[in-house]
């Protein structure tokens, strides 16, 4: 079943099954959003399931919520949870100093409550996510429905000022209507190009009335766990400066693949 998954899909998944390792027993854990993170919470599914894993996972969207518990894993709320021990998730782009973009699968707004509310973020991703500069990924930005296009206007306007190649932005739709976040809000996606400072951006970008949050992640993410089509994964920690590089097989048995492919 395996060889019919994509080399990136096979990066993706070697890189959450590596990281599903870090987590042990009654922690409480963040759950991402996304496809990479799905394979995180099936691998987690099947640890609670097969070695009896005890955990409870706090979701970061409705669709990580559904799978969640659609694959056994025990769901509260932030709420009910007030501080997590560990959170994994997905990346659109990552950088040497584990600085993300996030929300191409539009909860970056929970994504960053939850990962800023744990001990420790885990960023799990294919090679293809890392990159020397942050920007080509477009940086989405929660924004409320209520004179959106003002916010826009003068996100745009701010633009002009910043160290940034591109000034594009774009209203994410659904369809042929603007798309809606768990929250009720709309997402601005910035066509960058480059970001040449992005403290500086993200920062500016959360002081324009009408933005909600932006889809930087600067200084939460720990670790990434880089995933690659053959099986490697590499494990970089930004606080102990190490890289350790390991390799998983693919189990031709492993009942995450046949659910899915069948
Ligand atoms: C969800 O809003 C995003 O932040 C995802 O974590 C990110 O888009 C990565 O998604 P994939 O794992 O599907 O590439």
């Amino acid at each position: 079943m395996s060889g019919e998954l994509s080399p990136i899909d096979k990066a993706k998944f070697v890189a959450a099954k590596r990281a599903a390792e870090f987590v042990e027993d009654g922690m409480r854990v963040g759950l991402g959003t996304g496809s990479t993170a799905a394979w995180l919470v099936r691998c987690l599914g099947d640890m609670v399931e097969k070695d009896g894993l005890k955990i409870k996972g706090v979701p970061t969207s409705r669709r990580t919520a559904e799978l969640a518990r659609n694959v056994g894993i025990d769901v509260i709320s932030l709420d009910e949870a007030r501080w997590l021990d560990l959170t994994i998730d997905g990346a659109d782009e990552f950088d040497r100093e584990l600085t993300l973009i996030k929300g191409g699968g539009g909860a970056l707004l929970q994504e960053k409550i939850v990962a800023t509310a744990s001990d420790q973020m885990i960023v799990i991703a294919d090679v293809g996510k890392q990159v020397e500069r942050l920007g080509a990924f477009p940086l989405p930005v929660e924004i409320i429905p209520f004179g959106w296009q003002t916010t826009r206007a003068l996100i745009e306007e701010t633009l002009v000022s910043l160290d940034v190649l591109g000034r594009e932005t774009t209203l994410r739709m659904n369809g042929s209507v603007p798309y809606v976040t768990d929250e009720g809000n709309h997402i601005l996606d910035l066509h960058l190009g480059r970001i040449g400072n992005a403290r500086q951006m993200g920062q500016i970008m959360n002081q324009i009335p009408g933005v909600v949050e932006n889809g930087l992640f600067i200084d939460i993410c720990d670790k990434v766990v880089v995933g690659y089509g053959d099986g490697k994964v590499e494990i970089r920690d930004i606080n102990a400066g190490t890289v350790e590089l390991d390799r998983l097989d693919f189990m031709e048995e492993d009942n995450l693949f046949t659910d899915l492919m069948s």
